[in-house]
């Protein structure tokens, strides 16, 4: 699908081609430039992940773990809150060191992907304690059975204590895009980076699959999510009116990772 690519040297002079190739080169070489930027602000390179194969738990969390509102249409109105760019360093050098010792502080949590259909009631009991109505199995299913590298569990020993549930697709034919569908940690255990930390995985497994950008939806008035991805980069993109079947209104926000 994404092939927009021009193929050099088909039906084009030497000059031409060696013009396009130059051109190849610095594309290439800024793309690298700015995964490095998004991984730095991320701290993408510095999280250590525990994979173990077959988590087992109970969890317990509060609102609004879904992002997404699939079966829901919207007035989508342009907000344009907030201008994004790469260059807005949003986490720097101090914030990343306070990063790393709010993980290593956390060292009881450990950060799984997903690998077994054994960890789905687990998933979901976490995040339906967060809606009003629940989701059925089968909008999991969408998720985790087609993006099940975009879904990681935090575990506290058998706890499952907050996940993230993913999708990364083609938009518009052209762009690669992530998509946070599903967040949420147990309340007894937030305020502990856990969130920020799946958010951080997420990422890094989209920006492994070559993304151009990551979207979400949250309420308007769910502040901890908003600083949460603020923090991170996200900015705000879009006003949704009336997303939510309790009439609140969302927020798009979205971050560009090229
Ligand atoms: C949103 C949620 C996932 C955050 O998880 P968390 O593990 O507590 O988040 P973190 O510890 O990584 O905190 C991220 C930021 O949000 C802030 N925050 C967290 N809870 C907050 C609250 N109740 N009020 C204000 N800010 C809050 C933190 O202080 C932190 O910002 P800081 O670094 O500037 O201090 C969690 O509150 C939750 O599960 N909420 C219900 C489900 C939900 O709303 N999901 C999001 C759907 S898009």
């Amino acid at each position: 699908m994404e092939s927009d690519k021009v193929e050099a040297g088909a039906g084009v002079s030497d000059s031409e081609a060696s013009a396009i190739k130059i051109k190849e080169t610095k594309q290439n070489s800024i793309a690298d430039v700015t995964t490095l930027d998004i991984k730095s602000r991320l701290s993408l390179e510095t999280t250590t992940e525990a994979r173990s194969s077959e988590p087992h738990v109970n969890g317990v969390a509060q609102m609004n773990g879904i992002c997404d509102s699939p079966q829901r249409t919207a007035d989508v109105a342009d907000l344009s809150l907030q201008s994004g760019t790469m260059e807005t360093s949003h986490l720097n050098q101090h914030e990343q060191v306070e990063t790393l010792a709010a993980e290593s502080k956390d060292n009881d949590i450990q950060y799984v992907s997903y690998t077994s259909e054994l960890q789905m009631p687990d998933i979901m009991k976490l995040i339906q304690k967060d809606l009003s109505e629940p989701y059925s199995i089968y909008t999991y299913r969408y998720f985790i059975h087609n993006w099940p590298k975009l879904c990681f569990l935090a575990m506290h020993g058998d706890e499952c204590v907050g996940a993230i549930v993913c999708k990364l697709d083609i938009h518009r034919k052209v762009i690669k895009r992530g998509y946070i569908a599903m967040l949420a940690v147990d309340v007894k255990y937030r305020k502990r980076k856990i969130g920020s930390n799946l958010v951080r995985r997420a990422i890094q497994a989209m920006v492994e699959d070559d993304a151009d950008e990551v979207v979400l939806e949250t309420e308007i008035t769910n502040r901890p999510a908003l600083r949460l991805y603020e923090n991170l980069g996200f900015v705000r993109d879009k006003r949704l009116f009336r997303y939510y079947l309790n009439g609140v209104d969302a927020l798009r926000l979205k971050l560009w990772l090229r």
